[in-house]
C-alpha cells in the first residue's frame, strides 16, 4: 500500500534541510503540490523538490556558506566609507553569488545605460535581488533614495539590511515570492535581473504575469537575461531569451531599449501605462 503523505508535513521536513534552509516555505509548498500530482513515491517526490528547488535558486548561491559570517566584511562600514573602499567590499560579498559574479565586469556600463533617459528615481525595487544591492555604490543615485529588495532567502535579506543599516541607506531587504504576485510599489524603478526563466520552470506564465503587474507598478524597469548558461555552454541564449521575451512583454504597455553585454541581455524600459 502507498504510503499516506502529509503535505505539510513534508514540506516542513524539505524546509529543514540543508538546500532548502531559508528559502520561502511558500515556494516549497508550491514545488511540492505540483510534484504530488505527478508521484506517489515519497523518495522520489522530495528528490525532485530538492532538485527543483535547486534549479531556481540554490544554483546560483554558495550552500557551504553560511551568510551571516560575511556580516563581518561589512564591520567597518559606515555612511562614510569612501566608495573605493566601499567596492572593494562590496564586489568580494557579490562574488560569492554567480548572478551578481557575471555581473562585475559591466556594472559602470550597465548603469550608465539604464540611468542615461530617465528621471533620478527616488523609489526603486530590486526583484528576485540575490546579493545585486551590493552594487548601489555603481548606481548614479542622488542621496535620499529609498531601495525595496526582494527574494526567496531570509540569510541574503538579513545580509542586505545589514549592509542598508551600515551604509545608512533607506532599504529594506524582505523575504518574497514573486508568483504570487509583485511586492509592494509603486516605484520610479524597477530591477528584474535575470529571474524570468527561474520562475518560469515553476509556472510558465510566471514571467508574462511579472511584466503585466510590472507596468502598473513602476514607472521604468530595467529586465534582464542571461548571456550564457550558468555552466558557459549554451551560445544562443540571448537570441532564444529576446525572441521569447518579446513574446511575452505586452509591447502596447512599455518602450523598450535593447542593451546588449556579452554576460547579460537587457531590456531598458519606460512604462506607457503607470497610474500616476
Ligand atoms: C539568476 S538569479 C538572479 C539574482 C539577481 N536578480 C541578479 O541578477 O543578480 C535568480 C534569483 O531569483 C530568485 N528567485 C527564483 N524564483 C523566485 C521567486 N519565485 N520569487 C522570488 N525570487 C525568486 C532566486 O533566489 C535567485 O536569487
Amino acid at each position: 500500500m502507498a504510503e499516506e503523505i502529509d503535505p505539510k508535513k513534508l514540506a516542513e521536513e524539505i524546509a529543514e534541510t540543508k538546500k532548502a534552509k531559508h528559502i520561502e516555505f511558500g515556494l516549497i509548498q508550491q514545488v511540492l503540490s505540483r510534484e504530488l500530482r505527478n508521484s506517489k513515491n515519497r523518495k522520489e517526490i522530495v528528490k525532485n523538490v530538492k532538485s527543483k528547488l535547486y534549479q531556481v535558486s540554490g544554483a546560483y548561491r554558495n550552500d557551504n556558506l553560511d551568510y551571516s559570517t560575511l556580516k563581518e566584511k561589512l564591520a567597518d562600514v559606515t555612511p562614510e566609507t569612501p566608495l573605493d573602499e566601499l567596492k572593494v567590499v562590496c564586489r568580494e560579498i557579490m562574488h560569492t553569488h554567480a548572478s551578481t559574479r557575471e555581473r562585475s565586469g559591466i556594472l559602470d556600463e550597465l548603469y550608465g545605460e539604464i540611468f542615461r533617459d530617465m528621471p533620478q528615481p527616488k523609489t526603486i525595487c530590486d526583484l528576485a535581488c540575490g546579493l545585486n544591492p551590493f552594487s548601489i555604490p555603481w548606481m548614479p543615485l542622488e542621496p535620499g533614495f529609498r531601495y525595496e529588495a526582494f527574494d526567496l532567502f531570509s540569510d541574503m535579506s538579513d545580509l542586505l539590511n545589514c549592509f542598508f543599516e551600515k551604509r545608512g541607506i533607506d532599504g529594506q531587504a524582505s523575504q518574497a515570492n514573486l508568483l504570487y504576485g509583485m511586492p509592494g510599489g509603486p516605484y520610479d524603478l524597477a530591477f528584474l535581473f535575470k529571474v524570468i526563466p527561474c520562475l518560469e520552470q515553476i509556472d510558465k506564465y510566471g514571467g508574462r504575469h511579472i511584466l503585466n503587474q510590472l507596468s502598473y507598478n513602476a514607472r521604468y524597469a530595467a529586465v534582464s537575461f542571461p548571456g550564457a548558461s550558468l555552466s558557459g555552454k549554451e551560445k544562443g541564449m540571448p537570441r532564444n531569451y529576446e525572441v521569447h521575451f518579446m513574446n511575452i512583454v505586452d509591447q502596447d504597455a512599455w518602450e523598450i531599449r535593447k542593451v546588449k553585454f556579452p554576460t547579460e541581455l537587457v531590456f531598458i524600459m519606460k512604462s506607457k501605462v503607470f497610474y500616476e
